[in-house]
Protein backbone atom coordinates (compact mmCIF):
# COMPACT_ATOMS: atom_id res chain seq x y z
CA UNK A 1 0.00 0.00 0.00
CA UNK A 2 3.09 2.01 0.14
CA UNK A 3 4.71 4.16 2.42
CA UNK A 4 2.11 4.89 4.74
CA UNK A 5 0.99 2.53 7.21
CA UNK A 6 -2.91 2.59 7.17
CA UNK A 7 -4.15 1.89 10.86
CA UNK A 8 -7.84 2.56 10.64
CA UNK A 9 -10.70 2.18 8.74
CA UNK A 10 -11.62 5.84 8.38
CA UNK A 11 -7.81 6.45 6.68
CA UNK A 12 -9.00 4.85 3.58
CA UNK A 13 -11.66 7.86 2.90
CA UNK A 14 -8.72 10.55 2.50
CA UNK A 15 -6.79 7.84 0.38
CA UNK A 16 -9.83 7.77 -1.71
CA UNK A 17 -10.74 11.22 -1.80
CA UNK A 18 -6.93 11.27 -3.81
CA UNK A 19 -7.15 8.88 -6.24
CA UNK A 20 -11.57 8.99 -7.45
CA UNK A 21 -11.95 11.50 -9.68
CA UNK A 22 -14.42 14.32 -7.70
CA UNK A 23 -17.78 12.91 -9.51
CA UNK A 24 -16.85 9.10 -7.95
CA UNK A 25 -15.64 10.07 -4.59
CA UNK A 26 -18.63 12.87 -3.75
CA UNK A 27 -21.20 9.97 -5.04
CA UNK A 28 -19.72 7.54 -2.45
CA UNK A 29 -18.96 10.42 0.13
CA UNK A 30 -21.85 12.20 0.65
CA UNK A 31 -25.06 12.20 2.34
CA UNK A 32 -28.65 14.24 1.99
CA UNK A 33 -28.81 17.62 1.92
CA UNK A 34 -27.27 19.36 5.11
CA UNK A 35 -25.86 15.91 6.57
CA UNK A 36 -26.67 16.58 9.46
CA UNK A 37 -27.51 12.55 9.92
CA UNK A 38 -24.05 11.69 8.35
CA UNK A 39 -22.52 13.44 10.92
CA UNK A 40 -24.75 12.29 13.21
CA UNK A 41 -24.10 8.57 12.71
CA UNK A 42 -20.82 9.08 13.91
CA UNK A 43 -21.36 11.49 16.40
CA UNK A 44 -23.98 9.48 17.77
CA UNK A 45 -21.55 6.33 18.35
CA UNK A 46 -19.09 8.54 20.45
CA UNK A 47 -21.66 9.62 22.87
CA UNK A 48 -21.70 6.49 24.50
CA UNK A 49 -19.36 5.03 26.86
CA UNK A 50 -17.94 1.83 28.26
CA UNK A 51 -18.79 0.11 31.64
CA UNK A 52 -16.26 -2.61 31.27
CA UNK A 53 -15.96 -5.37 33.52
CA UNK A 54 -12.56 -6.54 35.19
CA UNK A 55 -10.67 -9.58 35.86
CA UNK A 56 -12.74 -11.88 34.14
CA UNK A 57 -10.27 -14.78 31.64
CA UNK A 58 -10.49 -12.87 28.21
CA UNK A 59 -7.53 -15.29 27.14
CA UNK A 60 -9.97 -17.04 24.53
CA UNK A 61 -12.28 -14.64 22.56
CA UNK A 62 -14.95 -16.28 20.58
CA UNK A 63 -16.33 -13.85 17.98
CA UNK A 64 -18.17 -16.37 15.90
CA UNK A 65 -21.63 -15.09 14.85
CA UNK A 66 -25.20 -17.06 13.66
CA UNK A 67 -26.46 -14.82 11.06
CA UNK A 68 -29.99 -16.65 9.89
CA UNK A 69 -28.59 -19.73 10.29
CA UNK A 70 -25.10 -19.29 9.20
CA UNK A 71 -21.85 -19.26 11.10
CA UNK A 72 -19.92 -16.15 10.34
CA UNK A 73 -15.95 -15.53 11.63
CA UNK A 74 -18.07 -12.18 13.19
CA UNK A 75 -20.89 -9.92 13.40
CA UNK A 76 -19.60 -7.78 11.11
CA UNK A 77 -20.94 -8.01 7.19
CA UNK A 78 -20.84 -6.02 3.95
CA UNK A 79 -23.61 -3.69 3.16
CA UNK A 80 -24.85 -3.22 -0.27
CA UNK A 81 -22.95 -0.12 -1.80
CA UNK A 82 -24.16 0.19 -5.94
CA UNK A 83 -21.53 0.66 -8.64
CA UNK A 84 -17.81 -0.87 -7.37
CA UNK A 85 -16.50 -0.59 -10.15
CA UNK A 86 -16.36 3.21 -10.25
CA UNK A 87 -13.53 2.44 -7.03
CA UNK A 88 -11.65 -0.11 -8.86
CA UNK A 89 -11.91 -2.15 -11.97
CA UNK A 90 -12.34 -5.49 -9.60
CA UNK A 91 -15.12 -4.02 -7.78
CA UNK A 92 -17.58 -6.16 -6.64
CA UNK A 93 -15.39 -9.30 -7.46
CA UNK A 94 -13.19 -7.92 -5.32
CA UNK A 95 -15.80 -7.54 -2.23
CA UNK A 96 -16.77 -10.64 -2.82
CA UNK A 97 -13.57 -12.51 -2.51
CA UNK A 98 -12.52 -10.29 0.60
CA UNK A 99 -15.77 -11.23 2.37
CA UNK A 100 -15.73 -14.77 1.49
CA UNK A 101 -11.94 -15.47 2.38
CA UNK A 102 -13.07 -12.99 6.07
CA UNK A 103 -15.86 -15.99 6.75
CA UNK A 104 -18.50 -13.07 6.18
CA UNK A 105 -21.36 -12.00 4.34
CA UNK A 106 -21.29 -9.96 1.40
CA UNK A 107 -24.89 -8.23 0.16
CA UNK A 108 -24.72 -7.37 -3.08
CA UNK A 109 -26.56 -4.24 -4.47
CA UNK A 110 -29.49 -4.05 -7.23
CA UNK A 111 -27.06 -1.69 -8.69
CA UNK A 112 -24.10 -3.56 -9.00
CA UNK A 113 -21.54 -3.18 -11.63
CA UNK A 114 -21.09 -7.27 -11.92
CA UNK A 115 -24.62 -9.28 -12.05
CA UNK A 116 -25.41 -11.49 -9.47
CA UNK A 117 -24.26 -14.95 -11.84
CA UNK A 118 -20.68 -12.76 -11.95
CA UNK A 119 -20.35 -12.33 -8.39
CA UNK A 120 -21.58 -16.42 -7.68
CA UNK A 121 -18.56 -17.14 -9.96
CA UNK A 122 -15.95 -15.79 -7.73
CA UNK A 123 -16.41 -19.12 -5.69
CA UNK A 124 -17.57 -20.21 -2.64
CA UNK A 125 -19.37 -17.90 0.02
CA UNK A 126 -22.53 -16.57 1.71
CA UNK A 127 -23.97 -13.69 -0.24
CA UNK A 128 -27.38 -11.72 0.39
CA UNK A 129 -28.80 -9.77 -2.35
CA UNK A 130 -30.32 -6.90 -1.67
CA UNK A 131 -33.18 -5.49 -4.08
CA UNK A 132 -34.84 -2.18 -5.31
CA UNK A 133 -38.25 -3.03 -6.57
CA UNK A 134 -39.26 -1.86 -10.09
CA UNK A 135 -42.41 -0.56 -10.96
CA UNK A 136 -42.01 -3.52 -13.24
CA UNK A 137 -42.64 -6.23 -11.73
CA UNK A 138 -41.71 -9.02 -14.05
CA UNK A 139 -37.85 -7.67 -13.71
CA UNK A 140 -38.20 -8.39 -10.16
CA UNK A 141 -39.48 -11.42 -10.42
CA UNK A 142 -36.76 -12.75 -12.64
CA UNK A 143 -34.19 -10.77 -10.67
CA UNK A 144 -34.84 -12.58 -7.40
CA UNK A 145 -35.14 -16.03 -9.11
CA UNK A 146 -31.55 -15.00 -10.55
CA UNK A 147 -30.20 -14.56 -7.08
CA UNK A 148 -31.78 -17.06 -5.47
CA UNK A 149 -30.16 -19.36 -8.51
CA UNK A 150 -26.93 -17.89 -7.91
CA UNK A 151 -26.93 -18.91 -4.59
CA UNK A 152 -27.84 -15.83 -2.85
CA UNK A 153 -29.32 -16.35 0.82
CA UNK A 154 -31.54 -13.92 1.73
CA UNK A 155 -33.16 -10.73 0.03
CA UNK A 156 -32.41 -7.47 1.89
CA UNK A 157 -35.17 -5.28 0.63
CA UNK A 158 -34.57 -1.73 0.80
CA UNK A 159 -37.67 0.07 2.12
CA UNK A 160 -36.43 3.50 2.39
CA UNK A 161 -36.11 5.35 -1.36
CA UNK A 162 -39.15 5.45 -2.68
CA UNK A 163 -37.77 8.62 -4.24
CA UNK A 164 -33.54 9.34 -3.91
CA UNK A 165 -32.91 11.51 -1.90
CA UNK A 166 -31.70 14.94 -2.46
CA UNK A 167 -27.43 14.73 -2.51
CA UNK A 168 -26.41 18.00 -3.72
CA UNK A 169 -22.92 16.88 -4.57
CA UNK A 170 -24.12 14.82 -7.14
CA UNK A 171 -26.87 17.16 -8.86
CA UNK A 172 -23.97 19.81 -8.66
CA UNK A 173 -21.57 17.15 -10.37
CA UNK A 174 -24.66 16.14 -12.76
CA UNK A 175 -23.75 12.26 -11.03
CA UNK A 176 -24.42 9.65 -13.71
CA UNK A 177 -22.73 5.92 -14.32
CA UNK A 178 -19.81 6.51 -16.36
CA UNK A 179 -20.64 5.13 -19.88
CA UNK A 180 -17.92 2.40 -19.99
CA UNK A 181 -20.11 0.55 -17.15
CA UNK A 182 -23.31 -0.85 -16.66
CA UNK A 183 -26.16 -1.44 -13.91
CA UNK A 184 -24.73 -5.79 -15.17
CA UNK A 185 -27.89 -6.80 -13.43
CA UNK A 186 -30.54 -5.53 -15.38
CA UNK A 187 -28.06 -5.28 -18.81
CA UNK A 188 -30.34 -7.02 -21.78
CA UNK A 189 -32.98 -5.42 -19.57
CA UNK A 190 -32.39 -1.98 -21.07
CA UNK A 191 -32.54 -0.45 -17.86
CA UNK A 192 -28.83 -0.86 -17.32
CA UNK A 193 -27.56 2.10 -18.45
CA UNK A 194 -28.24 5.74 -17.10
CA UNK A 195 -29.02 8.71 -18.62
CA UNK A 196 -27.38 11.87 -18.21
CA UNK A 197 -29.53 14.71 -16.70
CA UNK A 198 -30.03 18.25 -15.52
CA UNK A 199 -29.61 17.12 -11.89
CA UNK A 200 -28.55 13.76 -10.56
CA UNK A 201 -28.37 11.06 -12.87
CA UNK A 202 -29.26 9.04 -10.25
CA UNK A 203 -32.08 10.34 -9.23
CA UNK A 204 -33.51 10.27 -12.75
CA UNK A 205 -33.48 6.93 -12.97
CA UNK A 206 -35.07 6.40 -9.42
CA UNK A 207 -37.76 8.18 -10.65
CA UNK A 208 -38.23 6.47 -13.70
CA UNK A 209 -38.22 2.95 -12.61
CA UNK A 210 -38.39 2.68 -8.95
CA UNK A 211 -42.48 1.95 -7.30
CA UNK A 212 -43.53 4.57 -5.11
CA UNK A 213 -46.32 2.46 -4.37
CA UNK A 214 -44.11 -0.13 -2.79
CA UNK A 215 -45.99 -0.98 0.83
CA UNK A 216 -46.40 -3.86 3.41
CA UNK A 217 -48.67 -5.57 1.46
CA UNK A 218 -45.55 -5.59 -1.49
CA UNK A 219 -43.15 -7.70 1.41
CA UNK A 220 -45.99 -10.16 1.30
CA UNK A 221 -46.16 -10.99 -2.51
CA UNK A 222 -42.30 -11.11 -1.84
CA UNK A 223 -42.61 -13.77 0.18
CA UNK A 224 -45.17 -15.20 -2.99
CA UNK A 225 -42.24 -15.44 -5.17
CA UNK A 226 -39.48 -16.39 -2.90
CA UNK A 227 -38.58 -18.86 -0.16
CA UNK A 228 -35.54 -17.04 0.51
CA UNK A 229 -35.74 -15.14 3.73
CA UNK A 230 -36.45 -11.29 3.38
CA UNK A 231 -34.53 -8.67 5.73
CA UNK A 232 -36.11 -5.07 5.47
CA UNK A 233 -33.46 -3.15 5.35
CA UNK A 234 -34.69 0.67 6.24
CA UNK A 235 -36.44 0.25 9.27
CA UNK A 236 -35.48 3.07 12.47
CA UNK A 237 -39.21 3.15 14.68
CA UNK A 238 -40.44 0.43 17.16
CA UNK A 239 -43.81 0.99 14.79
CA UNK A 240 -42.21 -0.29 11.50
CA UNK A 241 -40.15 -3.30 13.83
CA UNK A 242 -43.78 -4.02 14.91
CA UNK A 243 -45.02 -4.27 11.53
CA UNK A 244 -42.02 -6.46 10.11
CA UNK A 245 -42.87 -9.16 12.15
CA UNK A 246 -46.54 -9.10 11.37
CA UNK A 247 -45.50 -9.32 7.73
CA UNK A 248 -43.22 -12.08 7.47
CA UNK A 249 -39.69 -10.61 7.54
CA UNK A 250 -36.97 -12.90 8.91
CA UNK A 251 -35.10 -10.08 9.88
CA UNK A 252 -34.54 -6.24 9.87
CA UNK A 253 -31.31 -3.91 9.17
CA UNK A 254 -31.40 -0.87 11.15
CA UNK A 255 -30.80 1.87 8.23
CA UNK A 256 -31.10 5.44 7.41
CA UNK A 257 -28.73 4.63 3.82
CA UNK A 258 -26.05 5.87 5.19
CA UNK A 259 -27.65 9.01 5.53
CA UNK A 260 -28.46 9.38 2.26
CA UNK A 261 -31.86 9.28 1.87
CA UNK A 262 -34.18 11.62 4.62
CA UNK A 263 -31.72 14.10 6.61
CA UNK A 264 -32.31 14.74 10.63
CA UNK A 265 -33.19 11.05 10.79
CA UNK A 266 -31.69 9.90 14.17
CA UNK A 267 -28.37 8.04 13.70
CA UNK A 268 -29.12 3.86 13.74
CA UNK A 269 -27.27 3.76 17.22
CA UNK A 270 -29.44 5.84 18.51
CA UNK A 271 -32.77 4.54 16.63
CA UNK A 272 -31.84 0.66 17.55
CA UNK A 273 -32.71 0.20 21.19
CA UNK A 274 -36.40 1.04 20.18
CA UNK A 275 -36.49 -0.97 17.32
CA UNK A 276 -35.38 -4.07 19.29
CA UNK A 277 -38.03 -3.25 21.79
CA UNK A 278 -40.56 -3.04 18.72
CA UNK A 279 -39.25 -6.85 17.38
CA UNK A 280 -39.72 -8.20 20.78
CA UNK A 281 -36.67 -10.87 20.16
CA UNK A 282 -39.16 -12.53 17.65
CA UNK A 283 -36.69 -11.60 15.04
CA UNK A 284 -33.16 -10.30 14.53
CA UNK A 285 -31.93 -6.87 14.54
CA UNK A 286 -29.44 -5.90 12.43
CA UNK A 287 -27.63 -2.27 11.76
CA UNK A 288 -25.69 -0.08 9.53
CA UNK A 289 -24.42 3.63 9.70
CA UNK A 290 -21.32 4.82 10.85
CA UNK A 291 -19.69 2.11 11.97
CA UNK A 292 -15.71 2.62 11.78
CA UNK A 293 -14.60 1.20 15.02
CA UNK A 294 -14.90 -2.28 16.64
CA UNK A 295 -15.68 -0.50 19.55
CA UNK A 296 -18.89 0.70 17.71
CA UNK A 297 -19.49 -3.03 16.55
CA UNK A 298 -19.35 -3.96 20.56
CA UNK A 299 -21.90 -0.73 21.16
CA UNK A 300 -24.34 -2.34 18.59
CA UNK A 301 -23.95 -5.61 20.05
CA UNK A 302 -24.08 -4.23 23.76
CA UNK A 303 -28.00 -2.54 22.77
CA UNK A 304 -28.96 -5.47 20.93
CA UNK A 305 -28.04 -6.03 17.65
CA UNK A 306 -27.25 -9.26 16.06
CA UNK A 307 -24.81 -7.93 13.93
CA UNK A 308 -23.74 -4.78 11.59
CA UNK A 309 -22.70 -4.15 8.35
CA UNK A 310 -20.22 -1.40 7.18
CA UNK A 311 -20.88 0.40 3.68
CA UNK A 312 -18.60 3.46 2.59
CA UNK A 313 -15.31 1.73 4.20
CA UNK A 314 -15.68 -1.28 1.64
CA UNK A 315 -15.82 1.55 -1.27
CA UNK A 316 -13.43 3.66 -0.25
CA UNK A 317 -10.25 0.67 0.78
CA UNK A 318 -11.30 -0.82 -2.57
CA UNK A 319 -10.18 2.42 -3.91
CA UNK A 320 -7.35 2.88 -2.30
CA UNK A 321 -5.79 -0.92 -2.68
CA UNK A 322 -8.63 -3.26 -4.57
CA UNK A 323 -9.72 -6.84 -2.59
CA UNK A 324 -6.49 -6.16 -0.08
CA UNK A 325 -8.07 -2.76 1.01
CA UNK A 326 -11.33 -4.62 1.71
CA UNK A 327 -9.36 -7.42 3.54
CA UNK A 328 -7.63 -5.15 5.59
CA UNK A 329 -10.77 -3.43 6.11
CA UNK A 330 -12.71 -6.17 7.84
CA UNK A 331 -9.40 -7.32 9.72
CA UNK A 332 -9.16 -4.16 11.05
CA UNK A 333 -12.52 -3.87 12.28
CA UNK A 334 -12.80 -7.70 13.53
CA UNK A 335 -9.36 -6.85 15.72
CA UNK A 336 -10.80 -3.82 17.19
CA UNK A 337 -13.71 -5.88 18.21
CA UNK A 338 -11.50 -8.71 19.86
CA UNK A 339 -9.73 -6.07 21.82
CA UNK A 340 -12.78 -4.56 22.49
CA UNK A 341 -14.51 -7.40 23.92
CA UNK A 342 -11.17 -8.44 25.67
CA UNK A 343 -10.74 -5.43 27.45
CA UNK A 344 -14.56 -5.30 28.45
CA UNK A 345 -14.35 -8.47 30.15
CA UNK A 346 -16.17 -10.60 27.10
CA UNK A 347 -15.21 -13.72 26.05
CA UNK A 348 -18.20 -14.43 23.68
CA UNK A 349 -20.97 -12.27 22.20
CA UNK A 350 -23.61 -13.51 24.77
CA UNK A 351 -21.60 -11.89 27.30
CA UNK A 352 -21.81 -8.44 25.68
CA UNK A 353 -25.15 -7.17 27.97
CA UNK A 354 -26.73 -3.81 28.00
CA UNK A 355 -24.70 -2.95 31.28
CA UNK A 356 -21.40 -3.24 29.17
CA UNK A 357 -22.61 0.27 28.06
CA UNK A 358 -23.93 3.72 28.81
CA UNK A 359 -26.25 5.86 26.77
CA UNK A 360 -26.82 9.78 26.60
CA UNK A 361 -29.97 8.99 27.30
CA UNK A 362 -29.37 7.12 30.38
CA UNK A 363 -26.94 9.75 31.82
CA UNK A 364 -29.81 12.52 31.25
CA UNK A 365 -32.05 10.65 33.44
CA UNK A 366 -34.17 9.79 30.40
CA UNK A 367 -34.05 6.34 31.27
CA UNK A 368 -35.04 4.64 34.08
CA UNK A 369 -32.01 3.60 35.70
CA UNK A 370 -30.51 -0.24 35.89
CA UNK A 371 -29.41 -0.31 39.32
C1 LIG B 1 -25.24 2.81 -0.33
N1 LIG B 1 -26.32 2.16 0.25
C2 LIG B 1 -27.13 1.36 -0.51
N2 LIG B 1 -28.18 0.70 0.06
C3 LIG B 1 -28.96 -0.11 -0.68
O1 LIG B 1 -29.88 -0.69 -0.13
N3 LIG B 1 -28.71 -0.28 -2.01
C4 LIG B 1 -27.70 0.34 -2.65
O2 LIG B 1 -27.50 0.16 -3.83
C5 LIG B 1 -26.89 1.22 -1.89
N4 LIG B 1 -25.85 1.89 -2.48
C6 LIG B 1 -25.02 2.67 -1.73
C7 LIG B 1 -23.94 3.29 -2.32
C8 LIG B 1 -23.06 4.03 -1.55
C9 LIG B 1 -21.88 4.68 -2.20
C10 LIG B 1 -23.27 4.15 -0.15
C11 LIG B 1 -22.31 4.93 0.70
C12 LIG B 1 -24.35 3.55 0.43
C13 LIG B 1 -26.51 2.20 1.71
C14 LIG B 1 -25.69 1.11 2.38
O3 LIG B 1 -26.23 -0.16 2.12
C15 LIG B 1 -25.65 1.28 3.91
O4 LIG B 1 -26.96 1.42 4.39
C16 LIG B 1 -24.82 2.47 4.36
O5 LIG B 1 -23.73 2.69 3.50
C17 LIG B 1 -24.29 2.25 5.77
O6 LIG B 1 -23.65 3.38 6.25
P1 LIG B 1 -22.06 3.62 6.20
O7 LIG B 1 -21.38 2.36 6.68
O8 LIG B 1 -21.71 3.97 4.79
O9 LIG B 1 -21.88 4.77 7.13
Amino acid sequence: MGEVTVTNVTEYQAIAKQKLPKMIYDYYASGAEDEWTLQENREAFARILFRPRILIDVSKIDMTANVLGFKLSMPIMIAPSAMQKMAHPDGEYATARAASAAGTIMTLSSWATSSVEEVASTGPGIRFFQLYVYKNRKVVEQLVRRAEKAGFKAIALTVDTPRLGRREADIKNRFVLPPNLTLKNFEGLDLGKMDQANDSGLASYVAGQIDRTLSWKDVKWLQTITTLPILVKGVITGEDARLAVENGAAGIIVSNHGARQLDYVPATISALEEVVQGAAGRLPVFLDGGVRRGTDVFKALALGAAGVFIGRPVVFSLAAAGEAGVSNVLKMLKDEFELTMALSGCSSLADITRNHVVTEAEKLGVMPSRL
